[in-house]
């Protein structure tokens, strides 16, 4: 890396102490630590992950940063600060947010997300450092570097949807997982991916968005060829919250350990807001689950999910056989 970037990853650590600093021990921290506590950090996690608290001021970390010596163009392009339009000098990006240090992969800070607490207000939930030359979002996965030698032991690696999940899991004892950052999952993500492990976990939200966004993340998954299974969540509950309501044990039993397929996962999704009872969404139905079943499944699986098909749509294995055959004609 170029001095430059060394010297913003210096800034950055230097930053992570000084917002923990205030986290845990000044008063304007006390709101964030305590809402820390009530989502069930202990001081030892704040500690590990290196947790902190940024100030209400609008020129506290500027002036840190200053009186270090840093040079502040150099730190606004490293996300730190932002320029006042006036040109009459610079602030802190983030203010009254609950900092987490995103680490790149040999775990080295690069950005920081900033989360508000109360999120009735305007302000975004959560605030990241903008793209910089050492922070670009579609290349970065949270708690990769710590996740990488775990995934390489338990062959599996699990994307979440939010960093706060990875966090929850940790706490929980799941160690191998990771998330994108406020990014969808990127052809640059998959590429790091490949290169630890064939076999993905996705276990997004159980809201409209995290299925729409776990189908997508399956299919570009399936595409590269990786090992994919689904991991889902009942309606209304994110990882972080399932864990809260129902335990670590029945987290690991009843929701990591018994992934949907692949193939299961997109008949599920196929199937969500049709009405068997109407002959035309069974026809859309059975096609799509029928392009599944075209290619790069064994015989065995094959007749499996046609007997599954058919077991849900009342039309006989031997109709969803014929249809397969068609299909597989006119590829
Ligand atoms: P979620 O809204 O599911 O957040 O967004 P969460 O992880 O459950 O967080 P808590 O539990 O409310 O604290 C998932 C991810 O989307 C990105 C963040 O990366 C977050 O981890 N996001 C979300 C943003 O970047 N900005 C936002 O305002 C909201
Ligand atoms: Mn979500
Ligand atoms: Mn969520
Ligand atoms: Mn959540
Ligand atoms: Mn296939």
């Amino acid at each position: 890396a170029s001095p430059e970037e060394e010297r913003m990853k210096e800034a950055h650590i230097l930053a992570a102490d000084y917002f923990q600093q205030l986290l845990l021990n000044t008063e304007e921290g006390e709101e964030g630590l305590r809402y820390l506590e009530n989502r069930g950090f202990t001081r030892d996690m704040i500690e590990t992950y290196g947790i902190g608290w940024s100030m209400p001021n609008w020129d506290s970390l500027t002036t840190l940063l200053q009186h270090k010596g840093f040079d502040l163009d150099e730190m606004e392009q490293g996300g730190l600060i932002i320029k006042r339009e006036d040109g009459s000098g610079y602030f802190d990006r983030f203010r009254s947010r609950i900092m987490f240090p995103i680490r790149d992969d040999i775990g080295r800070i690069i950005a920081f997300s900033g989360r508000v607490i109360n999120t009735e207000g305007e302000a975004a939930k959560y605030m990241n450092s903008p793209e910089s030359p050492i922070f670009q979002k579609s290349k970065v996965l949270y708690n990769l570097d710590q996740a990488r030698p775990v995934v390489r032991k338990e062959r599996k690696l699990i994307i979440f949807e939010g960093f706060m999940d990875v966090l929850a899991s940790k706490n929980a004892n799941i160690h191998h997982g990771v998330a994108t950052m406020g990014t969808s999952l990127t052809p640059q993500h998959i590429q790091k991916l490949k290169r630890i492990t064939s076999q993905i976990i996705v276990c997004y939200d159980g809201d409209h968005a995290g299925w729409e966004a776990a189908k997508r993340a399956a299919e570009m998954l399936h595409a590269e060829n990786l090992t994919v299974e689904v991991a889902v969540l009942p309606a209304g509950l994110d990882p972080d919250e399932y864990i809260r309501k129902n335990g670590a044990e029945s987290f690991r039993d009843n929701i990591i350990a018994v992934p949907q397929s692949f193939i299961s996962f997109m008949m599920m999704y196929a199937k969500r807001n049709k009405n068997f009872q109407y002959p035309n969404d069974v026809q859309q139905y059975a096609d799509e689950a029928l392009s599944y079943l075209t290619s790069g499944i064994s015989p065995i699986e094959r007749e499996l999910y046609i007997k599954r098909l058919s077991e849900e749509t009342q039309v006989s294995t031997e109709t969803l056989q014929g249809q397969l055959r068609l299909k597989e004609a006119q590829q």
